[in-house]
């Protein structure tokens, strides 16, 4: 498989609504998700939305293994394929905190999201996924679905004061990011 290349900000593809998945278990879309885990692991992203390498279909990655050089405090998420997924607030609580996207590098903002949320969908073999999820979980679910709906996560930020260059805002931290 292929790491492929991502887009980034400014591209007009990755403002539009993807198109939920029709046929699952096929040949195609193991070869996307292949390629998507590729670029992701490349590029040592916590997720990755289909269309950021340019196929509109509504299909996320996410997951991060025992050390993400981009998130080093984050929790451990399970690597996780989540197709025509569906995002259920559970309560109203929102809490801030710090993203970055593939789409947006070298930059990080920062992003209000529910705290806590139940989401669903299915996996590549169309086995049906429900799981609710808080913190870190729960913002990276949010922030991958926010792709398939063309929404990118500077578009959420209330105080733009709070975004701006990784090495500016966190100097020293060697947080990796391209
Ligand atoms: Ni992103």
């Amino acid at each position: 498989m292929a790491i492929r290349p991502v887009l980034r900000m400014g591209d007009p593809r990755l403002l539009q609504v993807s198109e939920p998945v029709r046929e699952l278990d096929s040949g195609e879309l193991r070869a996307l998700l292949a390629d998507m885990l590729d670029t992701m692991t490349s590029l040592s992203g916590a997720g990755l939305a289909a269309p950021q390498i340019g196929e509109p279909l509504r299909v996320v990655i996410f997951g991060t293994g025992a050390h993400n050089p981009r998130y080093p405090d984050a929790e451990i998420v399970p690597y996780t394929v989540l197709i025509n997924p569906e995002l259920e607030p559970l309560g109203t609580e929102l809490e801030q905190d710090w993203e970055g996207c593939l789409s947006v590098p070298g930059m990080r903002g920062l992003v209000p999201r529910y705290t806590q949320l139940r989401y669903r969908g299915v996996d590549e073999r169309g086995r049906s996924i429900e799981r609710s999820v808080s913190g870190f979980h729960a913002r990276v679910a949010q922030h991958e679905v926010d792709h398939l709906d063309g929404i990118l996560y500077p578009m959420r930020i209330m105080d733009l004061r709070q975004f701006g260059f990784t090495e500016e805002l966190f100097p020293g931290q060697g947080l990796a990011d391209d």
